[in-house]
């Protein structure tokens, strides 16, 4: 999220700076949010140089990482300049780098101010440098779900915040009835589409997204694992749809599937159709269900065509019991709906 969403997120007031680590910034922000990394280390002659003022105690920072995303808050706690060669071992473990060993913190930091200083014009590295240590303390980050809330804030296009909701609620009632892992479900589902091509821009089925907030999150790495298997699996793609093989990943990609159909799905995809100037319907203009995942990508048809095209095969392709005896009621809402609408459509009324 932004930098001013973040501060205004956490309700502190007066002044704070933004920056991202200069080595390995996505790495160190996770060890700060994990609480590993409570110290940092500068050069002093690039304050001098650049006339700006060394941190003080109390100071705010916003952590960013590489991609300027606004990870947590900070407040500088201890501030102290000491030549680089009499920096404590207390200190480079605070850093908490590596082993958080001295050796490794002089051998990695030295390289990285050599090369800090190269770029700096007239300045040079000497193990008598002065080396501001600052130590901090995390004093807001927002929860994982309020991180993907803020990810989808302002769409539109049916994949909003509430989407998510429903589909954890969904999913939780699932795993439940099936006796599936409710945690893996609970964080599949919440992460099912924050890397979804048509919100990032990105490739289709990158999961960078969801990696970057899990390895923030410390969630273990063998709930990692699965959660990207469920999520790489979870999504519609027409002929070439695939199912996840954990039931973990049955029960999301249902719980995502009941809230494409029904009253709700019903909704999310006029919505869909408007963000996309789509027509709503055009009889001239014939589904053709059973496209490839590149086609169903491209696809610019009407929003009723994407009842054929999608929606309405979404019941047999349950893979839970529960799942399949959800389905049937929202189903026939939908056949409801289409036979009113075409009534309407031609000036008659339901028979
Ligand atoms: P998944 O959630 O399986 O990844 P999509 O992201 O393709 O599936 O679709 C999610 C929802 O977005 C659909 O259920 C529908 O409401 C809407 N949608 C997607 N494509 C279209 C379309 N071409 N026309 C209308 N609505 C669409
Ligand atoms: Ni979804």
């Amino acid at each position: 999220m932004r930098s001013e969403t973040l501060w205004k997120m956490s309700g502190l007031t007066g002044t704070y700076e933004a920056w991202a680590f200069g080595d390995a910034p996505d790495l160190l922000a996770e060890l700060v949010c994990r609480g590993i990394k409570t110290a940092t280390a500068s050069a002093y002659p690039l304050y001098e140089a650049e006339g700006e003022p060394v941190p003080q105690v109390g100071e705010y920072s916003v952590i960013l990482d590489s991609q300027e995303d606004a990870v947590c808050i900070i407040r500088t706690t201890k501030v102290t300049i000491v030549p680089f060669l009499e920096v404590s071992p207390e200190h480079a473990y605070k850093e908490g780098e590596d082993d958080r060993s001295l050796e490794s913190w002089r051998a990695v930091h030295r390289d990285f101010f050599m090369e800090e200083l190269k770029e700096a014009e007239g300045l040079e590295f000497t193990e008598d440098m002065p080396v501001v240590c600052e130590e901090f303390e995390v004093v807001y980050q927002p929860s994982l779900e309020e991180e993907v809330q803020a990810f989808f804030a302002g769409d539109a296009s049916g994949h909003d915040w509430f989407h998510t909701e429903r589909v954890v609620r969904l999913a939780k009632r699932l795993a439940s009835a099936e006796g599936a892992d409710p945690e893996i479900c609970r964080l599949a589902a919440l992460l099912h589409d924050v890397d979804d091509y048509k919100l990032t821009g990105k490739a289709f089925g990158s999961t960078e997204n969801a990696e970057r907030l899990m390895a923030r999150y410390g969630i273990p790495e063998q709930q990692r694992a699965e959660v990207l298997a469920i999520i790489q699996k979870v999504s519609f793609k027409g002929a070439d749809t695939e199912v996840p093989e954990s039931l973990e990943g049955k029960v999301v990609q249902d719980a995502d599937r009941l809230d494409a159909i029904g009253a709700i799905g019903i909704g999310r995809t006029f919505a869909f159709g408007g963000t996309r100037g789509q027509l709503m319907y055009d009889p001239k203009i014939k589904p053709e269900p059973g496209k490839s995942a590149e086609a169903y990508r491209k696809n610019s048809n009407t929003t009723i065509n994407h009842f054929y095209e999608k929606l309405l095969l979404l019941k047999d392709m349950m893979n839970t019991e529960t799942g399949r005896r959800l389905a049937e009621g929202r189903h026939r809402v939908m056949e409801d709906f289409l036979a009113e609408f075409y009534a309407e459509w031609n000036g008659e009324d339901l028979q």
